[in-house]
């Protein structure tokens, strides 16, 4: 059987990409919401009605699992999904919490889309800890559309996310937390902005953790030949050009490791 995993557009990948490295065995369904990206600066209802669907078809192709590979539709959707089906579905959430308690002194920066720092999930959970208010949370729209694009590495991203970080004192911060799949594809772009000591912490490793840790439990893990298979809001992707898309950007998530 194989693991979906689910994000409005290609944010996701980066967690897909760990997870292949980590469960080398196993099948895997990814699909990107692509006629309905960015969701990040659409209503909750809009993003409910969205997940919904997409969720419905993963469960139609009958997956074991599903990653809601996505900050944004967990932040809004995972109680309503978790209610609907009985599946193991596991969604992202800005890892915050380590963050704060590694480092007393400093502060520490979230961010994420413009719905995920809004919402009552985020908040509450800062409410729980972070009592010193030391947790500054921005929302960067743009990167989502400058990834879907596929623009990683030019200028125009350099200076959006200068302008955007100017009224901060970066030497201020211990960690950037990647409240957002899609800003996994820059950490090249951070690293050129932000002191060395600070520290890039995306949420994908402790995802496929616990991914990998309820298969053990309900004794679902496989050893199969391993495969990917991609579909672009419930279409599946077969031509050429657009697969050669998808390997692209794993290698450049590969290549984000690094950071
Ligand atoms: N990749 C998504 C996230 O993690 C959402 C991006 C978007 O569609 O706005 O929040």
């Amino acid at each position: 059987m194989k693991i979906g995993f689910f994000d409005s557009g290609i944010g996701g990948l980066t967690v897909l990409h760990q997870a292949m490295r980590m469960l080398p065995e196993e099948d895997f369904i990814y699909y990107a919401d692509t006629d309905n990206v960015p969701y990040g600066t659409k209503t909750k209802e809009e993003i409910i009605g969205y997940v919904d669907l997409a969720i419905e078809f993963l469960v139609n192709q009958g997956v074991k699992a599903i990653v809601i590979a996505c900050n944004t539709a967990t932040s809004v959707a995972i109680e309503f999904l978790r209610e609907r089906y009985s599946l193991p579905i596991l969604g992202m959430e800005p890892a915050v919490k380590p963050a704060v308690e590694k480092c007393s002194n400093k502060r520490v920066m979230v961010i994420a889309t413009p719905l995920t720092v809004k919402e009552d999930k985020l908040k509450n959970l800062l409410r729980q800890i972070d009592d010193d208010h030391r947790v500054d949370l921005l929302p960067l729209p743009q990167l989502v559309t400058f990834a879907e694009a596929g623009k990683f590495e030019i200028m125009e991203v350099e200076n959006y996310l200068r302008k955007e970080l100017s009224t901060y004192h970066l030497e201020d911060y211990s960690a950037l937390i990647l409240g957002c799949t899609h800003f996994n594809y820059f950490k090249d772009t951070y690293r050129r902005i932000f002191p060395a000591d600070v520290e890039f912490i995306d949420g994908s490793e402790g995802t496929v953790n616990h991914l990998l840790s309820i298969l053990q439990d309900k004794k679902l893990l496989e050893h199969n030949l391993p495969k990917v298979e991609y579909y672009m809001s419930g279409r599946l992707v077969t031509e050429e050009d657009e697969l050669a898309r998808f390997a692209q950007l794993h290698e450049r998530l590969e290549r984000m490791l690094q950071y």
